[in-house]
């Protein structure tokens, strides 16, 4: 099977496995990733069947219950890659992308060791700024039944990146307790400058919605 068809058919089976998720890692946030991930990686001359294959199948953990188990993504790319022939060296590296980007636990950062990895997690972060990410925010917040701002409720400072309940808090503190970090933990050039322009977007937004909110804009 050629790369063009593996690739048609893992996009096929993502589309089946993500319709109707509401988590926010919709079948659309994966092709935005996609889109960005190929994008990056031609910037940064990396492989691009590597890069477009660990882009769509980056969130497949999230597509079922699994207790924290960060085996269960990569081993289901796994199964998946080997029945359609993928190459035996192209299977481990989609893997450890995958495995990597799984894993979500804050005290322990999650390098990337190679190129293609480096621009999949820098797409996959870039998606959580800027308008679409502030978009994502709110949506995901009003899912979780939370307020969007509670001026009540101070942001917590340090929060640890990823791992806090955000139940308790305003989605407009996710603004400060994780969004505002994200500019500065992009791996690659390319990313910072995209991740610049979403950045400053976000905080002129927040700054208007603050004085909005107070009744001065
Ligand atoms: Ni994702």
């Amino acid at each position: 099977m050629d790369q063009a068809e593996i690739l048609s058919r893992t996009e096929e089976l993502v589309r089946q496995e993500l319709s109707g998720d509401a988590s926010g890692h919709d079948w659309w946030h994966i092709d935005r990733v996609r889109v960005l991930a190929n994008r990056l990686g031609r910037e940064e001359g990396a492989n691009l069947f590597i890069v477009e294959l660990a882009a769509l199948l980056h969130d497949i953990a999230d597509w079922k219950f699994h207790d924290g188990d960060t085996e269960v993504g990569p081993r289901t790319a796994a199964v998946w890659l080997e029945k359609n022939g993928v190459d035996r060296e192209v299977v481990r590296h989609v893997c450890d992308i995958v495995r990597t980007l799984s894993f979500k636990g804050a005290a322990v950062p999650t390098p990337m060791a190679t190129i293609e990895g480096k621009v999949v997690q820098d797409a996959d972060r870039l998606d959580a700024i800027g308008a679409i990410g502030i978009a994502r925010t709110f949506a995901y917040g009003g899912a979780q039944g939370q307020p969007m701002y509670d001026p009540d409720k101070a942001p917590r400072e340090n929060a640890e990146f990823d791992t806090y309940q955000r139940s308790d808090s305003s989605t407009v503190n996710h603004f400060h307790e994780k969004l505002f970090l994200l500019k500065d933990r992009m791996n690659t050039e390319s990313a910072r400058r995209l991740a610049a322009g979403r950045h400053s977007y976000m905080k002129s937004f927040l700054d208007r919605f603050l004085n909005e909110w107070e009744g001065e804009s």
